[in-house]
């Protein structure tokens, strides 16, 4: 059987590009649908040249109504019955009841060596803490937030003269290698770690 894939997206998509171009051939499962909650996203445009459905709930108009955004998003995800979502730079902090809903079939990406710097400016507090190493982790979404079990990790020096900015660049490669790895594992039911490089 093969699986289907949802991808929430909020800017330019390029972990959802590799996500995409990874399903294909022999891979288990396919996308089915690019969600974005921010109308201008660039991965938008990205997955409509990809051929993948896209759709867009915007949160802005829902203000601190997090349920009816969250409601609007569960339908649309649910129209396409995706059997795994897979968050790829969504920048919205999800509720415990719509994780729950889409507990063990719901994958992220955060940029940090997990359980390290869960939430935002995880390079800049790399650098500020003087650490060796940065890195990113995919995981299990789960209520508690970045705190899901991890399923991959990709690690790289800090060097002397690394800036959030560089360093967050020197990272995403080793992004676009982690996820459609896990992934892929994930789709069989394989929740071993994967560890890059
Ligand atoms: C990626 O670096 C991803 O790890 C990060 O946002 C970027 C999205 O880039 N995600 C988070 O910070 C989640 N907390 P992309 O849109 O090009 O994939």
């Amino acid at each position: 059987m093969t699986l289907r894939v949802a991808i929430l997206i909020s800017g330019g998509g390029s972990n959802m590009g590799a996500l995409v171009r990874s399903m294909e051939g022999e891979h288990p499962a396919r996308p089915c649908l690019v969600v974005s909650n921010v109308p201008l996203a660039g991965g938008l445009k990205k997955a409509e040249t990809l051929g993948i459905p896209t759709a867009c709930v915007d949160h802005r108009p829902f203000g601190a109504d997090r349920a009816g955004f969250e409601a609007a998003l569960q339908e649309i995800l649910e129209a396409h019955t995706p059997d795994i979502v897979c968050l790829a730079g969504f920048m919205r902090i999800l509720t415990p009841d719509f994780v729950a809903r889409w507990e063990g079939r719901m994958l992220n990406i955060h940029p940090s060596l997990l359980p390290k710097y869960r939430g935002l400016n995880t390079h800049a507090r790399a650098i500020a803490a003087g650490d060796a190493e940065a890195g990113c982790s995919v995981h299990m979404v789960t209520a508690a937030l970045d705190a899901g079990p991890v399923l991959g990790q990709a690690r790289l020096p800090i060097l002397p003269d690394d800036t959030p900015d560089t360093l967050a660049i020197r990272i995403l490669p080793f992004e676009h290698q982690l996820y459609p790895a896990v992934l892929r594992r994930f789709a069989i039911g394989d929740h071993t770690p994967v560890i890059l490089p």
